[in-house]
């Protein structure tokens, strides 16, 4: 494995109390491949990444992270930053955040090159416009001394992505990387990245709020719900055959394609505050099956049958895989067996019965 993340638990102490961001997280990506995290804000997607590359300040951290076989959480901040920009690159949702207003978008590649590699300056020149030229910007030998506010918001994405990528980077972070452009933009900034990782060989994990967007990328994602996991399975398995109502929930938010103008099902409810987070599952507030086991004892993530990697932290049956009203009776069937009052309709919307 490129990154073998286990056991991180990230928590920052505040007035209020300790903010428990992520709780036991786990997870490992390969060489070349892309790893989905997804979950809605303030699930901890953002910590994760962040704490793996050295970037959370004043949190307490426990477990690992071995990147290349060593531990990043053990490396000083000297060690991080080398691995930074060098062997992970990142790329954030923003950036106008990340590129400096100030300086020629070309010198900000270039100082990027420059930071890791001694080379002569024309060199790092040269390098930058053959990025630009790479991600896609036009007349790249002119647009490399163009500033930040000179670009659109999609070729700012992709000078980042540049940047991201100036060192060949054997990972790259990408935290909610299209989230602030439009529908079509943001399908373009997919493709290239897509396009680049099938032409350099970097692996991708692509940090997300919104199932869709790894729908055709992801080899394997993961599922975040209140700092936790709540599922893990290829991206197959995700999308037709997922356990955890949290996931199904997810996809039933989604725009269906042959369904147009269909009303789309939010989860209804909002995630719990992760200051003293309630007993048992994190889920059961908003869950139409929960169960009285679901608000005692909190589910630990387990191997669903027949499905490599496929794991799910749910209290309903293993076996109970997949997305459809048939399914949905099953699992409501499953669940009143246990003792669950709540009905669930095949969207996931519960109604209390009196
Ligand atoms: N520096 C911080 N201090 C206190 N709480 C934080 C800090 N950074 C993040 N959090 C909290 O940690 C939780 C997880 O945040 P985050 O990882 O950014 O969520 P996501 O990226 O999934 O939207 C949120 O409740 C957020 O408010
Ligand atoms: S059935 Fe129980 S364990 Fe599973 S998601 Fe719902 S509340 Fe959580
Ligand atoms: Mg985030």
């Amino acid at each position: 494995m490129l990154l073998e993340v286990k056991d991180l638990v990230v928590s920052f102490p505040t007035p209020d109390g300790l903010v428990e961001a992520v709780r036991g997280v786990s997870f490992a990506v390969g060489a070349g491949k892309t790893l989905g995290v997804v979950g809605e804000s303030g699930s901890g997607k953002s910590v994760t990444a962040q704490t793996v590359i050295g970037l959370t300040r004043g949190a307490r951290v426990s477990g690992s992270a071995l990147f290349e076989g060593r531990d990043l959480l053990k490396m000083s901040r000297d060690q991080l930053r080398q691995v930074r920009g060098s062997k992970i690159g990142v790329v954030f949702q923003d950036p106008l955040s990340s590129l400096h207003p100030f300086y020629k978008v070309g010198w900000q590649i270039e100082e990027a090159i420059r930071a890791h590699e001694k080379v002569s300056r024309a060199e790092a020149r040269r390098r930058a416009v053959e990025l630009l030229g790479l991600v896609g910007i036009p007349h790249p030998a002119r647009r490399v001394d163009d500033y930040p506010h000179q670009f659109s918001g999609g070729m700012r994405q992709r000078a980042m992505i540049a940047i991201a990528l100036a060192l060949n980077p054997s990972l790259v972070i990408a935290d909610e990387p299209t989230t602030a452009l439009d529908v079509t933009v943001q399908a373009q900034v997919l493709e290239l990245m897509k396009r680049l990782q099938a032409e350099l060989g970097m692996a991708i994990i692509m940090i997300t709020h919104d199932l869709g967007i790894i729908a055709d990328m992801a080899d394997e994602v993961m599922i975040m719900y209140a700092g936790k996991v709540m599922e893990t399975a290829s991206r197959h398995d995700l999308y037709y055959e997922p356990h955890h109502p949290y996931t199904t929930g997810l996809l039933g938010s989604l725009p269906q394609s042959g369904h147009e103008g269909e009303r789309l099902v939010p989860i209804p409810g909002q995630p719990p505050s992760l200051i003293g987070p309630p007993p048992g599952c994190p889920f059961w507030p908003r869950c139409g099956f929960a169960m009285p086991k679901c608000r005692l004892e909190v589910p630990p993530l387990r191997a669903v049958p027949g499905a490599p990697g496929h794991t799910s932290a749910c209290w309903l049956p293993l076996e109970l895989t997949g997305y459809s009203v048939e399914v949905d009776a099953a699992r409501h069937l499953a669940a009143v067996a246990e003792g669950a009052t709540a009905v669930a309709t095949a969207s996931g919307a519960e109604e209390a019965q009196p």
